[in-house]
């Protein structure tokens, strides 16, 4: 079973998978794609002998291009870990329900266009949320309007600053993207 991280920044969350899937036996992190070639998630990639891709938003929304390069590297399933150009729908196709988002908000609040990363975290910090918490659901057309696959929460005080929000938030990445990905494949 080979998977693709599309991935447009840190990538944190690529490299956690990564080093999460490092000693399976039957489940490969095959490929790490981007849209930007200044992502820092490539050099992570790279870190770890993972093929990467760079593919900017006029290629990458090609069929011709991406699918071929799908098969090239036999993806089974793909894994978007901050990934911020649009999936267009002939990968959805060829995909049902093999791939997956990562949100940082209980979807459906805060979700949508213009909605990602630190921008997530400063809505929630101005609406007065007294929880927050991650979002996995599969991709659709709709950004972030896929159905939800798992949804994980933690308490915020109304003195954490945007910032505290975002590392709560994380930690919760850090601790169940990984587990979610492999019960997913796993058909768990
Ligand atoms: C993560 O917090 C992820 O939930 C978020 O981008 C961050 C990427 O961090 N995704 C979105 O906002 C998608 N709308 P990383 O590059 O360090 O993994």
């Amino acid at each position: 079973m080979n998977i693709a991280i599309f991935v447009s920044g840190n990538g944190t969350n690529c490299e956690n998978i990564i080093e999460y899937f490092s000693n399976s036996k039957d489940i490969k992190t095959a490929l790490v794609l981007s849209d930007r070639e200044n992502a820092y998630a490539l050099v992570r990639a790279d870190k770890h002998g993972v093929p990467t891709v760079v593919l900017p938003k006029p290629e990458f929304g090609k069929e011709a291009v991406l699918l071929p390069l799908m098969r090239k590297y036999d993806i089974d399933f793909i894994v978007l870990a901050g990934f911020l150009a649009f999936i267009p729908d002939f990968l959805i196709g060829a995909y049902d329900h093999r791939i997956i988002n990562i949100h940082p908000s209980l979807l459906p609040e805060f979700g949508g266009k213009g909605m990602y990363g630190h921008h997530v975290h400063e809505a929630v910090k101005a609406a007065g949320k007294s929880e927050t918490g991650m979002t996995v659901h599969y991709v659709s057309g709709r950004i972030d309007g896929g159905e939800i696959i798992a949804q994980f929460k933690t308490a915020l005080s109304p003195s954490d600053s945007v910032d505290d929000i975002a590392a709560k938030e994380h930690e919760l990445e850090m601790k169940y993207y990984p587990g979610v990905i492999e019960k997913i494949i796993r058909g768990l």
